[in-house]
């Protein structure tokens, strides 16, 4: 794609200075021109734990200890989180994890980062789509509306046009789509530059007839080159048949791994 300059045709300079309407003169054309630079702008340099940090709350709704999410609370997910921000080449990041260490609210601290800092489809994955439900009203809602900067890109959830349902979180220059590991409906229905599944130990082995739910979550993000998976699930699951590089974490029995791809 070109950028264009302030030599990019002679034709169009004369069409400006005769008044006529020129690419740059019809109406919306500066909204547009705005749309088209944030589009080619970069994403931050900025980790998702160091977003965390800054703009993260925990809600009582979720957290034993709300407040500012700090992530010295749970130092090991610090590598995890940067690992998922875009100065990492990790492409895949597999958390293979005891109960209660942190995973879900590090996934969180991703769909927080990628709503405000790199936006583009997501989705969203947990056993089922009732989960999916309550994980959106305890976790997803607290998320958004805690934190100004999230509150401030998502549409409010009651605008008529719906783009902020239960299940889907609509923002400029994204959207976040929830769904169950059982829905194959549910699990086609975007296509994901970043797909985040939790719990995959508790994923049916086949997503209504259609396979595995995995597989076809993964399939969402083929088109997109700046693609971005993280599957979190305790030991059960069936993980280590990734080739992964598994890290100890001293602190708790959790041990975080992924793979370049
Ligand atoms: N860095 C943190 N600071 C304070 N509380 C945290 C932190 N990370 C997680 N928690 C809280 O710990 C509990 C377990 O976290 P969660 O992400 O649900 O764990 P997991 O998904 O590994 O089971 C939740 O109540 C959560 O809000
Ligand atoms: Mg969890």
């Amino acid at each position: 794609m070109s950028v264009p300059n302030s030599t990019a045709s002679p034709r169009s300079a004369s069409t400006l200075a005769e008044g006529n309407e020129g690419p740059s003169t019809f109406d919306g054309s500066d909204h547009l021109l705005r749309a088209w630079g944030r589009g080619l702008r970069p994403d931050a340099d900025l980790t998702v734990s160091e977003w965390a940090d800054a703009h993260r709350m925990l809600g009582s709704r979720a957290s034993a200890e709300p407040g500012r999410y700090r992530t010295a609370r749970t130092p090991y997910m610090r590598e995890i989180m940067d690992a998922l921000s875009p100065s990492s080449a990790v492409q895949r990041i597999v958390f293979m994890k005891a109960a209660q260490v942190g995973a879900t609210e590090a996934g969180n601290n991703w769909i927080g980062f990628a709503i405000h800092h790199a936006p583009g489809p997501m989705l969203a994955v947990q056993p089922t789509v009732e989960l999916a439900k309550r994980n959106s009203r305890q976790r997803i809602d607290p998320l958004i509306e805690e934190s100004p900067e999230l509150r401030d890109r998502v549409k409010p959830a009651r605008s008529r046009d719906a783009g902020n349902t239960m299940l889907s979180k609509e923002f400029a220059g994204g959207i976040l789509i929830m769904t169950g590991a059982n829905s194959a409906v549910g699990l086609r229905s975007t296509p994901a530059r970043y797909i985040f599944l939790d719990e995959v130990d508790a994923y049916p082995a086949s997503a209504d007839d259609e396979g595995d739910p995995v597989s076809l979550a993964e399939a969402r993000t083929v088109t997109f080159a700046h693609r971005r998976k993280a599957v979190a699930s305790p030991p059960r699951a069936n993980v280590t048949a990734w080739r992964v590089r598994a890290l100890a974490c001293p602190s708790r029995s959790a041990k975080a791994a992924w793979v370049d791809l």
